[in-house]
């Protein structure tokens, strides 16, 4: 594909005019844009870029191990920082969705500015910001609060920090196109969106540790089937939810009280509108016995049958 090609030299080219000898800093998360940004400045400017990663404790099974691996694969400078301690604690006691959104977004600018700050000279912020963002976060859905994350708030300015945003103006298939020419392997550029705020909105109410790890143990065994089956490549995105509720069950002879999972699997272009994905009832009934079977704490598993609109992806 000669145009992205294309694009990929101009923007090399441009970001090196932009940013002359100065640093550049990036957050990054282990997902397809921000990899592929990074990656993209990496080639421009060196060293002279340096990631973080940041695990709010709020990550998937393993996966603060998994993206670390794969950045330095790819040979990205990047420098670890474990602050799940801090974000648990100030999650203590919080319910709302939007509370919550407010406390990881904020927390996550004080962290990442007291690691910028090592950085002499930084005078840039590498985000991969794509279009449906800048779209989104322009007020469609109602609230520039949905994606505290991918304009880490008011840091830029606090920091008197230029924004770089090579792709605002690109689809997500456009910048893994991108990531492919890059030589970025399928993997990474396969990987399904996963929000800033992690497994915080999906513990629906307030989080601990107990319900993460249940959640993290279910969530993983959905992602393992559909990889083993052949449908994570089809799906835009699939994860497990923690409801806040009980429900009865049998298991012998005993009456049990137990959590409930709920899973949820779309199809999408750019996660403006969504579907259901229709899943053999075979593979559903494989994935229910294995969570019921192997995660302890939960008694029962639905299935999220909503479209969005009017339901959105997630269900915080
Ligand atoms: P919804 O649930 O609004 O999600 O249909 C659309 C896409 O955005 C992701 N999402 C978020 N991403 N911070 C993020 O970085 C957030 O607060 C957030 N909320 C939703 C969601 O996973 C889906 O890909």
């Amino acid at each position: 594909n000669w145009e992205m090609g294309d694009f990929i030299s101009e923007k090399i080219e441009e970001i090196r005019n932009i940013v002359g000898n100065a640093q550049v800093i990036a957050a990054l998360s282990g997902g397809v844009d921000s990899t592929v940004a990074s990656l993209l400045v990496h080639r421009a400017i060196g060293d002279r870029l340096h990631c973080f990663f940041i695990d709010h404790g709020l990550l998937r099974l393993g996966e603060r191990e998994e993206v670390e691996n794969n950045l330095r694969a790819l040979g990205l400078p990047l420098k670890v920082v474990d602050a799940s301690e801090l974000f648990l604690e100030r999650l203590k006691g919080v319910e709302d969705p939007e509370e919550k959104r407010k406390i990881i977004g904020n927390t996550f600018i004080e962290v990442f500015e007291r690691e910028a700050k090592g950085v002499e000279r930084a005078e840039f912020l590498l985000q991969g910001t794509l279009y449906p963002d800048v779209v989104e976060s322009a007020g469609i859905k109602g609230s520039a609060k949905i994606k505290t994350h991918h304009n880490v708030g008011g840091l830029p300015q606090r920091m008197h920090l230029k924004l770089i945003e090579p792709f605002r103006e690109l689809f997500k298939d456009e910048v893994r196109e991108i990531g492919k020419l890059l030589g970025i392997p399928k993997e990474i550029l396969g990987r399904h969106p996963f929000p800033g705020p992690g497994l915080a909105i999906r513990i629906i109410g307030e989080v601990n540790r107990e319900d993460l790890e249940i959640l993290k143990k279910a969530d993983r065994i959905f992602i393992e089937e559909l990889k083993k089956n052949g449908f994570y490549d089809r799906i835009w995105q699939a994860f497990a939810v923690l409801l806040p509720i009980r429900s009865v069950g049998v298991m012998g002879d005993v009456r049990t009280y137990e959590k409930v999972i709920a899973l949820r699997a779309v199809e999408s272009t750019d996660g403006m509108t969504a579907d259901w994905y229709r899943f053999p009832y075979d593979f559903l009934d494989h994935v229910m016995r294995r969570i019921i079977n192997e995660v302890r704490g939960v008694g029962r598993v639905v299935y999220d049958v909503s479209s969005k609109p009017p339901s959105t992806i997630e269900w915080e």
